[in-house]
């Protein structure tokens, strides 16, 4: 039988192990679609799982990668046929099913979205999760009453994959972006995606005021944290925050006056909708919400790179998405 190869995890005493294998469909999780992969990415939710930082895996051994675009090997689902192209992404892939940081992966058809038209397997595997996030976060805001006429949007954890595709969808839609950073250094590449202006980060308070001078019209929100909690108290009366986002705490300390007095809306985001909506939104991000600047987003790196890259996100060190080519 063919073999692929595959970076996964094993159990360990302290951290998981980490392996590059060669395995056979037969060591894959169970499913009804067989997908050769073509680019898979790094996803925050992937360090912190290479890791075992927030029990994230409880099953193992595990292939991490919570995202993969790829063509159609074997189908026992009508809905597909060998030659499809194909974008997979959450539905626990990476988590407590086999996920895309191998050349191979096998899933249940449910879980398939086709490729959406106009976009190559390059482009959709850029966008990833992460730019579903961030089509999805504007989608939500939008329906509730966000508009480019309102303000400017605050994009924070700026350099970050969810931020870089944010900005580069936002500033195309016509929105004022204001992106949030801890790379100063970053300044050139923010405002080539787009950004109006750049700041820094913010310092968390010892005892804030429950508010302070409302400067945003929305916030889209990778940190979480004390960030998430001064976004809060600095939104305009009206605003939305789309909140999906823990790269800099869980935690999350505020009053209830923002939403009282202000009418500032927190939305929770999941990004992972059902196929309908799922694939709504592809669409979208394939037409109207067309991200233009994926080639400076992107870092293209090998499978055998995957240790050091998702060691450099953890720390917060990567700009951009990391997309892993399987070709090699
Ligand atoms: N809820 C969902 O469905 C969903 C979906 C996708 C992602 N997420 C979450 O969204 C977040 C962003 O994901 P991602 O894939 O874009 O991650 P990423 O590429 O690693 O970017 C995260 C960015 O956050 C900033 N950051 C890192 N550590 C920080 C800290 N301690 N304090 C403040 N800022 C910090 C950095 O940007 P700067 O250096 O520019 O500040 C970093 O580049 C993650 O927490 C991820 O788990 C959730």
């Amino acid at each position: 039988m063919r073999t692929f190869k595959a970076f996964r995890l094993l159990a360990g005493d302290k951290e998981p192990v980490r392996t590059v294998a060669e395995l056979t469909v037969d060591d894959l999780s169970p499913g009804n679609v067989v997908i050769q992969i073509a680019y898979s990415s790094i996803n925050y939710k992937d360090a912190l799982a290479s890791k075992g930082l927030n029990a994230i895996i409880r099953t193992w051994p595990r292939i991490t990668g919570i995202d993969f675009v790829g063509t159609v090997i074997d189908s026992a689902d009508v809905r597909f046929k060998a030659g499809d192209g194909v974008v997979v992404h959450g539905f626990g892939m990476g988590v407590d099913h086999d996920g895309g940081h191998a050349q191979v992966a096998r899933v249940n058809a449910d879980w398939v979205m086709p490729l959406p038209k106009g976009l190559s397997l390059f482009e959709a595997g850029v966008i990833g999760a992460a730019g579903f996030t961030a089509m999805y976060s504007l989608h939500l805001m939008e329906l509730n009453g966000l508009q480019p006429s309102q303000g400017s949007i605050l994009v924070n954890g700026a350099t970050g994959g969810v931020a870089s595709v944010a900005i580069d969808i936002l500033s195309g839609r016509g929105y004022h972006v204001t992106a949030m950073t801890g790379k100063a250094h970053e300044t050139d590449y923010l405002k080539k995606l787009g950004a109006a202006e750049v700041i820094g980060r913010v310092e968390p308070q010892a005892n804030p005021k429950p508010l302070e001078k409302a400067q945003w019209a929305g916030a889209i929100d990778s940190v979480g944290g004390s960030t998430l909690a001064w976004l809060t108290r600095t939104v305009k009366p009206e605003g939305v925050i789309a909140a999906f986002g823990n790269a800099g705490g869980l935690a999350l300390e505020t009053t209830v006056l923002p939403f009282i007095l202000r009418g500032v809306r927190l939305l929770g985001v999941n990004a992972n909708p059902l196929m309908p909506l799922r694939q709504k939104l592809w669409d979208q991000i394939a037409n109207d919400y067309r991200p233009t600047h994926l080639n400076d987003i992107a870092r293209v790196i090998s499978i055998d790179e995957l240790p050091t890259y998702l060691d450099l996100t953890l720390a917060g060190q990567i700009r951009g998405r990391t997309v892993v080519d399987m070709s090699g």
